[in-house]
């Protein structure tokens, strides 16, 4: 197996990062997942757009997304598979022990992973911690995903495979790691990014293709929402059967067979929209 570190690939049994990286130290970095079917990647220009707007978030240097665009090509190319999860890593770099950044510069890792096509419908719970929409790193993808990772584990105690958050306000906002989307008299809602959520990809072009409308809603629309569904990379669109102790009857509901269906063909059709 082979990853991008330092400029070039290496093995990932001898490759190393500093312990004193500051993304090691305090969560001081940024990342990607980027989906890769027969190894090409799915949506890379707004990945690393993306990747860009949270660099720019946390005063990181912009990175350099021709090296980033070769190390995808690179590590894909290095390890065939047939779906697979690239996981673009960018932190501060070596640093001192406490929040100050230091000067040698950010680290750059592309690995790659195998993953399976997720099921199409899942169960979810409701967490009682808030996302919080006012916070210096809201909208950012970084590597301070601990909150996530505690609550993650809280669904999993649950059977659940995502965990949903409310806002600081009692709104909705989206999952530990995807969005969420609600179905209410045959229409299509997801929270506003001004909730606090991330700009999902997957969101993004769910809302470009199904016309979903972008509302704020209580975190109690999940108990009366006709259906509910989650994107993200790896989940593309996909259902919701259970919320908490509510069974959502008949996951997939007929207008997220829909969005999934057009989700499968418009993203099938072109590899980078
Ligand atoms: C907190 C959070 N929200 C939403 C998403 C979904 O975003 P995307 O569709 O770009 O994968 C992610 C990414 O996986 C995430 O980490």
């Amino acid at each position: 197996m082979k990853i991008w570190l330092d400029g070039g690939l290496q093995d990932i049994e001898s490759a190393r990062v500093s312990v004193f990286d500051h993304g090691l130290t305090v969560g001081d970095g940024i990342f990607e997942t980027v989906k890769a079917v027969d190894g090409r990647p799915f949506a890379l220009t707004r990945h690393l757009d993306r990747m860009t707007t949270s660099a720019r978030g946390l005063g990181l240097p912009d990175p350099d997304l021709d090296e980033v665009r070769r190390a995808c090509a690179a590590v894909l190319d290095a390890n065939p598979m047939p779906l697979g999860r690239l996981r673009i890593t960018y932190t501060g770099g070596h640093g001192p022990l406490g929040s100050d950044r230091g000067e040698q510069g950010p680290t750059l890792v592309v690995a790659l992973g195998g993953t399976t096509r997720r099921p199409d419908s899942t169960a979810v719970v409701t967490v009682p911690w808030t996302r919080n929409e006012r916070g210096a790193l809201t909208g950012l993808k970084t590597t301070s995903y601990a909150e996530n990772v505690v609550a993650l584990a809280r669904a999993r105690e649950h059977g659940a495979s995502e965990a949903l958050f409310a806002n600081t306000v009692g709104q909705l906002c989206e999952g530990t790691g995807s969005n969420v989307f609600v179905v209410l008299d045959g229409e299509i809602h997801t929270p506003p990014l001004a909730s606090g959520c991330l700009a999902g990809i997957t969101r993004a072009l769910a809302v470009e293709w199904t016309g979903a409308k972008e509302t704020d809603l209580p975190l109690d629309v999940l108990e009366r929402a006709e259906e509910i569904f989650l994107t993200s990379t790896l989940r593309d669109v996909q259902a919701v059967h259970r919320v908490d102790e509510r069974e959502v009857t008949a996951a997939p509901g007929p207008v997220t067979a829909k969005a999934m269906r057009i989700f499968d063909e418009r993203s099938g059709a072109d590899l980078d929209p």
